[in-house]
């Protein structure tokens, strides 16, 4: 088997381990496979070894390259407003200011170049690029009534074909998904220009894949759902048990890259990210209603954990939710400019040791005096956890928010002598998080 090469690349030690750790104890119940047969072993292999390669040792580096270009954004922002101003008079016709949206948003021809997308990826999922370099499909259909050889024009034809493909939609459209959709690598799916909503059945699931974006969908009311034979890739059809109700779900899973999604009131997470996936950025959502909102790392005896590196920036964690945004084990978690305007438990929690990095947020408290504290965290005494990393800075805190830090300071970068570029304070949130969500964009007008 590959495990002697794979052995021989990984320089360290730790890795070796996790590599062992992985290969006994795949859980296939939770993972929603009902055969673990000897193609989806060697998917889950080879999406292993590409997480191992993705994973990068020093991830203050992208800490610091998020800030470097939310400065700029924000600064390039306010010169184009003001020439618009001076051009238009007030509120020009595009009001981007942050540096995701910053690289598409304004130009009137996105929608003639819709690969420009894939160039404007920031933090640990920056190396998502979905379907470039692929044909453009569209949705012309929004059955879903064959699991296995889906028909041609529906949502789930485009994410199972071979080689990479840009998913775009004909018109406003709501798919109800009979069961999860099963995303294969190199796929982008591309709601800008209409409405599409996913809602009332099952959710999206990216397992062992490697290189998607999903952007621009509303995501609403997803529910569990049995199982059975489906389709999950070009090649391979495999049964599947109950899928939980999430409504992104990242297995096993590296460089993939969630934007501007609308998600409410699903029945389980609304983004789960679990078992050893990493690159991987989750950015402009805005979340309603809804109770266990981000998982990152579904067990703690999943040490595998330790190599996700996760990019929280940007969104807006609204009305109606209770807790966990995100709730993280092991991995590295950095959360930037989101605006957290409604908890009603704890906003970012955990257990075994996440090193979490919180910069630039809004944080306003519930009213309740029990629930004003941020930070939360789960099965260990004081003396343990007082060595996890959990750091705030430049965070906004309003209405008694309160973040309790934890373990040595994160941001000493070991490369450029400590030079380590500051956030954008919590100031800021309420103009990088304003178009949060699916955006309303005409095709042919700036968005
Ligand atoms: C943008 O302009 C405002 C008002 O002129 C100023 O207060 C703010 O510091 C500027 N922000 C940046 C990033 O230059
Ligand atoms: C995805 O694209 C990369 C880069 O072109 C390629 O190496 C890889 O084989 C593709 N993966 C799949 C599953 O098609």
């Amino acid at each position: 088997m590959g495990m002697g090469k794979i052995m021989v690349q990984s320089s360290t030690k730790v890795l070796f381990i996790f590599l062992v750790t992985f290969a006994i104890t795949i859980p296939c119940l939770e993972a929603g496979i009902g055969e673990f047969d000897d193609f989806l072993k060697a998917e889950a292999e080879e999406a292993h070894k590409i997480a191992l390669d993705t994973y990068i040792p020093v991830p203050e580096e992208v800490v610091h390259d998020l800030n470097v270009d939310v400065h700029l954004a924000m600064e390039e922002a306010n010169s184009t407003r003001r020439e618009m101003k001076e051009k238009h008079g007030e509120g020009g016709p595009c009001e981007s200011s942050n540096p995701i949206d910053n690289c598409w948003r304004c130009k009137a021809d996105w929608a003639k170049n819709r690969y420009q997308l894939a160039k404007c990826g920031k933090g640990f999922g920056r190396k998502a690029v979905g379907g470039l370099g692929g044909p453009i499909y569209v949705v012309t259909d929004e059955s879903d009534n064959d699991m296995v050889t889906p028909k041609p024009g529906t949502l789930r034809f485009g994410v199972v074909q071979k080689g990479p493909l840009w998913i775009i939609f004909e018109r406003s459209m709501i798919i109800r998904l009979n069961q999860e959709l099963l995303v294969s690598s190199n796929k982008t799916i591309d709601g800008r220009g209409v409405n599409v909503q996913i809602r009332d059945g099952g959710g999206i699931t990216m397992q062992f894949v490697n290189n998607v974006i999903v952007h621009g969908l509303h995501i609403t009311n997803i529910k569990n759902k049995p199982g059975g034979m489906i389709r999950d890739s070009f090649e391979h059809v495999g049964v599947r048990t109950r899928s939980d109700g999430d409504a992104i779900s990242i297995y096993g899973s590296t460089n993939i890259w969630v934007d501007h999604l609308s998600l409410s009131n699903c029945e389980d997470g609304l983004v789960d990210i679990i078992y050893g996936s990493t690159g991987i950025t989750v950015s402009n959502l805005h979340m309603t209603k809804h109770n266990d909102v981000m998982l990152f790392g579904s067990s703690d005896k999943y040490t595998i954990d330790k190599i996700m590196q996760i990019t929280v920036a940007f969104n807006h964690f609204g009305q109606g939710l209770i807790q966990r945004m995100p709730r993280c084990r092991y991995g590295f978690v950095h959360v930037l400019n989101n605006d957290y305007t409604h908890w009603q438990m704890y906003a970012i929690g955990g257990s075994s040791g996440p090193t979490i990095l919180s910069q630039g947020n809004r944080f306003i408290a519930p009213d309740n005096n029990a629930a004003k504290e941020i930070t939360h965290r789960d099965y260990a005494p004081p003396e343990v956890w007082k060595n996890w990393q959990w750091s705030s800075e430049m965070d906004l805190f309003m209405n008694g928010a309160k973040f309790v830090s934890s373990g040595a300071p994160i941001n000493r970068a070991p490369y450029k002598k400590g030079f380590m570029m500051k956030p954008r304070d919590g100031t800021a949130v309420s103009r990088l998080t304003r178009h949060a969500g699916a955006l309303n964009c005409i095709i042919g007008k700036p968005c």
